[in-house]
């Protein structure tokens, strides 16, 4: 049925619909929903403590027996640097001060890379697929991962990162376009000006690659899942789209504005934690996209999130960051039908 099987057949799936990791806002019934319906669920693990991933891994093994994805971020956290993140903190006093908002409870980062102790649990619970973003884990940790007959995917931006992928072993590359939601997985370059959109990117990642790839941003409906393979991709991986199913872990204040989100009211911006990122244009965006950073210091690896985030009203809740893509998601469908919605279309 489909023009290009290659990803279905690596993964061992029906169909070629990835539902995206999303750190923060899907976990294991997101993740169940759409492997059961012959997708390849995500879980991202970026934001979980061990104990936390451990959980939300059980309850999927048990939810189901069809593959599903392990995500890890494999970023260099920043380093403890109190002058400068308190720099990074000064320049958002205004906000602080109009909304008496309070940062004293938010950690500077809470996006931790993969590590030995995650790496063990990818050892006991050996799932399927394993997905990083923003380049790969060391080659010891990456041999492990391996070693446990796992598929290993990573997120491309340019060609330059597709090819370097690949050289390192991965299975199939994701290509993450411009209009994807969510941080950027670049990770050869910072330069957000030289990033392309997804009908650029893919038929040059396919060209330049030979292992399968995946389209990543912007691609919501059966339209753009025909598009992505006439492209040259072999599977398509969707974030936003997923985002109001119910399965979504979102706050009711994030399930309003992606509803009343119009196509041009998302931006990139790193002010939220120092990495571009796709994200609905808020206050702080609205007074500034981007912080330079000290020169010399790469944006992506100095600061830790600690612009504030706080919700407290429907006033303070607008500086919260709430990364998207441009696209409409599903209209609260569950994610299973979503998933036979897109695909029949
Ligand atoms: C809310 C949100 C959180 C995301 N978190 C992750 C993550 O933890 N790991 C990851 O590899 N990609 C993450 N992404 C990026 C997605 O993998 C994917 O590239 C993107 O969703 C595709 O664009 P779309 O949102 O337009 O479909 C996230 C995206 C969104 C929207």
């Amino acid at each position: 049925m489909w023009p290009n099987d290659r990803f279905i057949k690596l993964c061992g799936i029906e169909m070629p619909i990835i539902q995206a990791p999303m750190a923060g806002s899907a976990l294991s019934d997101m993740v169940v929903a759409v492997s059961q319906a012959g997708g390849l669920g995500s879980l991202a693990c970026a934001l979980l403590s061990v104990e936390q991933a451990r959980k939300e891994l059980e309850t999927i093994r048990r939810g189901t027996s069809s593959p599903v994805n392990a995500n890890f971020f494999c970023h260099q956290p920043p380093r403890g640097d109190a002058a400068r993140q308190m720099n990074w903190r000064r320049r958002f006093d205004a906000y602080y001060i109009q909304l008496q908002a309070d940062d004293t409870s938010i950690p500077a980062s809470a996006r931790a890379p993969f590590d030995d102790k995650m790496c063990d649990l990818v050892v006991e619970f050996h799932p399927e697929v394993v997905s990083f973003h923003f380049g790969l884990p060391d080659k010891n940790l990456l041999h492990r991962v391996t070693s446990t007959g796992a598929k290993i995917l990573s997120t491309a931006t340019s060609v330059d990162e597709a090819r370097w992928l690949e050289d390192q072993g991965c299975d199939s590359i994701i290509a993450q376009g411009f209009e994807a939601g969510g941080h950027r997985g670049m990770f050869l370059t910072e330069d957000v000006s030289t990033q392309v959109g997804t009908m650029a990117l893919v038929p040059q990642v396919a060209d330049a690659v030979k292992v399968p790839v995946i389209a990543a941003g912007g691609i919501a409906d059966g339209r753009g899942i025909l598009a992505a393979f006439a492209l040259g991709a072999a599977a398509v991986q969707m974030g936003t789209a997923y985002l109001r199913c119910p399965e979504a872990q979102i706050s009711p204040l994030h399930r309003q504005a992606l509803k009343d989100t119009k196509d041009n009211e998302t931006a990139i911006t790193n002010v939220f934690t120092g990495r571009p990122a796709r994200s609905i244009v808020n206050r702080i965006m609205r007074g500034r996209t981007n912080i330079r950073c000290r020169p010399g210091v790469p944006v992506g690896r100095c600061c830790g999130g600690s612009a504030p985030r706080e919700v407290r009203d429907g006033r303070v809740c607008r500086l919260q960051p709430i990364v998207v893509g441009p696209r409409r998601s599903f209209r609260s469908r569950v994610a299973r039908s979503a998933v036979d919605q897109a695909t029949s279309e």
